[in-house]
């Protein structure tokens, strides 16, 4: 039995017989699953996977690298480098192999190029091109940020356009998918991203000392510990509120919660490091400021992509991704807000929010399917930094200096 077969079984055994409709006959002839491999390595995770254009799963991989960062309190981009260079075969042979998958029969390889570090993204990338040179296969760059935002369409079945909101540790951005790759910037962050916000503020707590959360991320052990901390014990002043555009701040919101951590500290007569009585109320004060500020945010956007008839009031889509859209908490301020105003709010499952390289391959077939990007000679390609998303429009927004109205929210 072939890989082929084998894959079609298996997605009739998990009830994904999809694709048998997309690959299905032409002019009678059976049309093989077109099957791509993504890679991604833009931060401290190595995934891969091998997806079908039907959206079946075929197989995945991924190795985290986040608790030897928890140890260093923080990403130190050699280690990353490292950490990749260590794992990235073993992790793109564990996803060829559960997926049944020999390079041979995939249709091409898409990999993350940008943005990201530089360190992390050049171990993908040349990993990649050896494979694209020996297999001679086509090789499809891939945008972090379109990838996450593309998503939800390999889980939901989502039309252009939609409203995005990219949340993670190093982006947050708000934009309008139109098709592809084809984005509209409505606003992103002056200053740092939401994730490394929380992250900052649980190194800054210790989080990783609390006995409930040692080995989680940050912004995850904040979400646990807020869930059962009072956020009325401590207010915090939403950022931006007399800016009337859709671009956020975190890092004065981030300087708030350590005066109130420094303050309590004395208070308590405690050194840094050590653990505070108060860590709940603190985390879910700072976790409740910052989804307000989401909210806020996204609001805005929501007006002026229906004022000037982008997003239709009828069919109007919120779609939000990226680590921190993991946050149940943040995730039902943005549902309350996407009721009041009639849209659909949509979120891909916590696993496919943060990194991972089903949304790498998933791109990758949207961009095959499409006919974008998809490169038979990858001389001179190069991994970027720092990459914008789509055509900047945030000047736009900010001219029409839209007063967002009150909105009650009882998260
Ligand atoms: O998208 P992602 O996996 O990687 C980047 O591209 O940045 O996001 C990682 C970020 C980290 O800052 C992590 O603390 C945050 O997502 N995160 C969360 C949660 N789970 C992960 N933030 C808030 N609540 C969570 N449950
Ligand atoms: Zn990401």
């Amino acid at each position: 039995m072939n890989s082929i077969t084998k894959s079609l079984l298996k997605s009739i055994k998990h009830g994904q017989a999809a694709w048998l409709r997309s690959s299905s006959t032409h002019s009678g002839k059976q049309c093989l699953p077109k099957l791509v491999l993504g890679i991604e390595t833009s931060c401290d995770d190595t995934g891969a996977a091998v997806v079908d254009d039907a959206g079946n799963i075929l197989g995945e991989a991924l190795h985290c690298q986040k608790e030897v960062h928890l140890k260093t309190g923080g990403i130190i981009p050699l280690v990353a480098q490292q950490l990749h260079r260590e794992n990235i075969e073993q992790i793109v042979k564990e996803a060829l192999s559960v997926s049944g998958v020999s390079v041979n029969e995939l249709a091409a390889i898409a990999t993350t190029v940008k943005p990201g570090l530089a360190l992390s993204l050049g171990v993908g990338l040349e990993y990649s091109l050896k494979l694209v040179n020996k297999y001679k296969k086509p090789f499809i760059p891939i945008h972090h940020m379109e990838a996450h935002a593309l998503t939800i369409r390999l889980t939901n079945q989502v039309e252009f356009p939609f409203l995005v909101l990219l949340l993670s540790g190093g982006h947050c951005i708000l934009a309008v998918a139109q098709g592809v790759s084809d984005f509209l910037l409505l606003g992103q962050s002056i200053d740092i991203a939401p994730g490394d916000m929380l992250d900052k503020v649980a190194r800054r707590l210790s989080l990783s000392k609390h006995p409930e959360c040692h080995s989680m991320a940050g912004g995850k052990a904040i979400e646990h510990l807020a869930q059962t901390g009072n956020r009325q014990h401590y207010t915090f002043r939403v950022p931006m509120q007399h800016y009337r555009n859709c671009d956020f701040s975190f890092s004065g919101l981030q300087n708030l919660v350590n005066k109130v951590i420094i303050q309590k500290e004395k208070e308590e007569g405690l050194q840094k490091g050590e653990l505070l009585s108060c860590i709940k109320d603190i985390a879910a004060a700072a976790q409740h400021a910052v989804a307000v500020h989401i909210v806020k945010r996204t609001y805005r956007a929501m007006l002026f992509c229906i004022k000037h008839s982008i997003l239709s009031p009828k069919n109007a889509t919120l779609v939000v991704s990226g680590g921190v859209a993991s946050n149940q908490y943040i995730r039902k301020g943005l549902q309350i807000l996407a009721d009041a105003n009639g849209f659909a709010f949509l979120c891909p499952p916590p696993r496919l929010c943060t990194d991972n390289g089903v949304m790498i391959a998933w791109n990758g077939i949207e961009r095959l399917r499409a006919g974008l990007g998809v490169l038979h000679c990858t001389d001179g390609i190069r991994y970027e930094a720092n990459a914008p998303l789509g055509i900047d429009i945030s000047k736009r927004v900010e001219e029409d200096s839209i007063k967002v109205p009150r909105l009650k929210m009882k998260i």
